[in-house]
């Protein structure tokens, strides 16, 4: 069997360049290689097919057939659409025709076409539409994260120009192309019931699908790689220990670790926020802010998706006095964020993730198999992740409010029995129920499942097909 994962975005090499460092290298990258990658283990032939980028600045992506060391029946098939340079996600739309057509010129040259196709996000899912209107190649439809609500959120916000915020963002386009998706998929794999009924149950999608409908969803919960995220010692933890301690000579306190991706929507600065109006706080624990690619946030040049983010963060240190207790330490890949959140466990840290709004929240089950008790938003998938019939698994809080913040991160660091019950649940909770391997053999079941399923003939709008039309809201 050939399974197919389209995910035009960002894009996929063996070194995982990018990872944490862009928005459109995060959470949804790591979910389609893992789940591809343990899908090939099992001897399905897997094709990820992303963008071919023949640019100096991403040198890494100009190859049209690449692999990943030692996974032998995986492809990452790149297919040039949409220029040569590096496109950010929202400036794909236009191209998504050319996608689907390069898509199908790959395989009409090979002389087979694959049995099934995964998509990921709106614009793969559009591009699944496509080909299952020229083909009847079935495909499930993976949001990661739906525009609506993100665009409600824009308008609530500052931003609440729409016709600004839909130039940016592509609004428009985006929202009509998941309607499409998520209408003529087999399937509609969701990460957790809360995407299902917050994200899809948005008006604008009313008309395109029901909620309630239970043969239109599965519910897929994304995994940590537990053979790098767990507690175990590794003799890399020595050698990041080392390193923390050599730029950090003093620093014995417990940390609050915050290791999202340097974003505004990741909000760090609520944290920051919360610790510099508590003095209780500051005697107990440190900041520990994970950089990517930055050795000194002081001296060094900021990364150019940062947008002035870290430039906020660092001046609400400097009014508030708190230079020496907010340490930034620049961590590169998987295993050295693993190494990181062991050696923080040593230490009675926690992890937080104070996201205005998190569409699952990949970074709580990694930080969790590593034994690090979690306070996390209240607003998305980490609900959840931390609650399960009034079982808890950590602390939820309000992004937004200073005190709750504070107020929750001094329960988890003054409470020794408290953090030892939620480091020990954790753990066993993310073995028991977040694995790659769970979630690879529910996508196994539900392509089996719907291999020659036939569906309604997908009706798609001509701005898709033929760049021409109006498409409206
Ligand atoms: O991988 C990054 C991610 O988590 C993806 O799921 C998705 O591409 C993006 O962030 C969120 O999308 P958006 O902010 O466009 O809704």
């Amino acid at each position: 069997m050939r399974v197919a994962f389209l995910n035009p975005q960002g894009n996929f090499d063996s070194r995982n360049s990018y990872w944490g460092l862009h928005p459109d290298f995060g959470g949804q990258l790591v979910y389609v290689k893992e789940i591809s990658t343990a899908l090939s283990s099992w001897g399905i032939d897997i094709d990820i097919i992303t963008r071919r980028i023949i640019d100096p600045e991403w040198p890494e992506f100009s190859e049209p057939i690449d692999y990943y060391e030692g996974v032998g029946k995986l492809r990452i098939v790149r297919i040039e659409f949409g220029g040569r340079r590096f496109l950010r996600k929202e400036r794909l739309w236009p191209h998504l025709k050319d996608y689907a057509l390069g898509i199908m010129d790959f395989y009409k040259k090979e002389n087979r076409f694959p049995d099934f196709i995964t998509t990921h996000y709106g614009d793969g899912g559009i591009a699944g539409a496509m080909i299952n209107l020229w083909t009847k190649i079935p495909y499930t439809f993976t949001a990661h994260s739906l525009g609506a609500p993100k665009m409600e959120r824009l308008l609530a916000g500052e931003k609440k120009d729409f016709e600004k915020i839909d130039r940016k963002y592509n609004f428009t386009v985006r929202i009509n192309a998941e309607r499409i998706a998520m209408k003529y998929s087999v399937r509609n794999i969701v990460n957790s019931n809360i995407e299902r009924y917050e994200q899809y149950g948005h008006r604008l999608y009313k008309k395109w699908i029901d909620i309630n409908d239970d043969s239109r969803f599965e519910t897929v919960y994304p995994g940590a790689n537990t053979k790098i995220f767990n507690p175990l010692p590794k003799d890399i933890d020595t050698e990041i220990e080392r390193k923390i301690l050599e730029k950090y000579p003093k620093n014995h306190l417990p940390w609050v670790i915050l290791s999202s991706r340097i974003d505004a929507k990741k909000n760090h600065i609520s944290v920051i926020k919360a610790y510099a109006e508590n003095k209780r706080l500051q005697d107990l624990v440190n900041i520990f802010i994970v950089t990517r690619g930055i050795d000194d946030v002081f001296k060094d040049t900021l990364s150019k998706s940062d947008e002035g983010i870290l430039s906020d963060i660092i001046s609400v240190i400097r009014e508030n006095h708190i230079e020496n207790k907010v340490l930034f330490f620049n961590i590169e890949g998987q295993q050295e964020l693993a190494a990181l959140y062991r050696i923080g466990f040593k230490r009675g840290s926690i992890f937080a993730l104070p996201t205005i709004h998190e569409p699952f929240g990949l970074a709580i089950i990694e930080a969790m198999a590593c034994g690090l008790p979690v306070i996390a938003t209240k607003y998305g998938g980490p609900v959840e992740i931390l609650r399960e019939d009034k079982e808890e698994y950590g602390l939820l809080i309000d992004p937004l409010d200073a005190k709750d913040i504070g107020e929750g991160i001094l329960k988890l660091v003054t409470s020794s029995e408290l953090y030892e019950e939620f480091s020990k649940k954790g753990t066993r909770r993310v073995r028991e129920k977040f694995t790659w391997d769970n979630a690879a053999k529910k996508y196994l079941d539900i392509i089996e499942g719907n291999l020659s399923k036939t569906l309604v003939r997908p009706e798609i709008p001509s701005y898709f097909l033929n760049g021409k039309g109006v498409l409206f809201l």
